[in-house]
């Protein structure tokens, strides 16, 4: 899920470090905060948030979405599926807030048969799981006290015109984290968390401290100027230079899945749903099958304790055809 960066990020994040800019008061970071604020607003509408912050991570935006919705609608219960980022268990262990797990259907989504009472719970959505990339059903969202999407992984497609409708009922969302270091091609550590009521998150996630001249907002006190790289490759590709690369990424993880789908060798577990591929070989020997193939290229996951390969199309640039070709000479060098 760590694509390449684009060299404009590598020079604004040398500039950053030559600078030093702290994002914990505008003072300390003149051009950051114009920098952030930005972006967020370029990046906002998308997903029908009003604003939000950067954070080094979505971990981080996962818990500050929750830590909002237990301070500002007094949330007792996190709901999630067995396929949520374990992130979202560690919030809630932090936060002091039960977790309950729901069960995944076959193609990896929550299971909506299977959800509990929500009306004291923060519903925790997935738009793009890590192990297989499914959406969790969004038109879910607002059915609980809170709804967060962690839409760390599959949110930029928000941006793509083919694939924006994927991710359909996000915007009634009371939070969103997105990852900026996935697949907004940043360097780490940059990630997003967004909110539809500012004021009032910001009101339950704020700190006064006697040396701040207004308060500290979230989880994390000093923050680097992650985005002005962001903001550069905003400039540099746009819109649609982004959703270019997101949709090629799409058609990458197709055309694998299709490849899979037409090998005697291979099976696939499900079409791609936000381009991750996961499948094995038929003989079932999957360690066996991703060492053969190319160091790196492969990794694995585990479903219903059975393991799998897993293929992550995050590289823009990638030459589909040799990845094709690597995993189908892998696949009948297992037989
Ligand atoms: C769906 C999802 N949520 C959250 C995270 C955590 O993000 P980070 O590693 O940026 O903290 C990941 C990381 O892979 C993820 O895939």
């Amino acid at each position: 899920m760590d694509p390449p960066t684009p060299w404009i990020t590598w020079a604004m994040a040398l500039w950053d470090a030559s600078l030093n800019q702290n994002l914990l008061h505008e003072v300390t970071s003149p051009f950051a905060t114009q920098a952030e604020a930005l972006v967020l607003a370029w990046l906002t509408p998308y997903f029908g948030m009003q604003g939000g912050h950067f954070c080094s991570g979505s971990t981080i935006a996962n818990l500050t979405g929750l830590w909002a919705a237990r301070d500002a609608a007094g949330v007792k219960t996190v709901v999630a599926s067995d396929a949520a980022h374990l992130s979202v268990e560690k919030a809630a262990r932090l936060l002091g807030l039960a977790f309950v797990k729901v069960p995944v259907d076959a193609l990896g989504r929550l299971d909506r048969e299977q959800l509990p009472d929500l009306s004291d719970a923060c519903l925790v959505l997935t738009a793009g799981t890590t192990s297989t990339g499914a959406i969790d059903p969004l038109d879910l969202v607002g059915t609980a006290k809170w709804t967060h999407v962690d839409a760390a992984w599959a949110g930029p497609l928000r941006l793509s015109h083919a694939h924006a409708g994927k991710l359909d009922g996000l915007d009634g969302a009371d939070s969103v984290a997105v990852s900026a270091h996935k697949w907004l091609f940043q360097p780490k550590d940059s990630a997003l968390v967004l909110f539809r009521d500012l004021e009032a998150a910001n009101a339950a996630i704020s700190f006064g401290g006697g040396y701040l001249a207004k308060p500290n907002i979230g989880v994390q006190g000093s923050r680097s100027a992650a985005a002005i790289p962001l903001l550069a490759t905003l400039l540099a590709w746009g819109r649609e230079g982004l959703a270019q690369r997101l949709d090629r990424l799409m058609e990458v993880a197709d055309a694998l899945a299709d490849a899979i789908e037409s090998s005697d060798h291979l099976e696939l577990w499900n079409r791609p749903q936000s381009a991750i591929n996961v499948f094995r070989p038929t003989n079932r020997q999957s360690d066996a099958f991703i060492q053969a193939a190319p160091a790196g290229m492969l990794s694995t996951c585990v479903l219903e304790g059975e393991t799998w390969a897993r293929s992550v199309a995050a590289n823009p640039s990638v030459d589909v055809d040799l990845v094709i070709e690597s995993v189908l000479a892998a696949s009948r060098a297992n037989v």
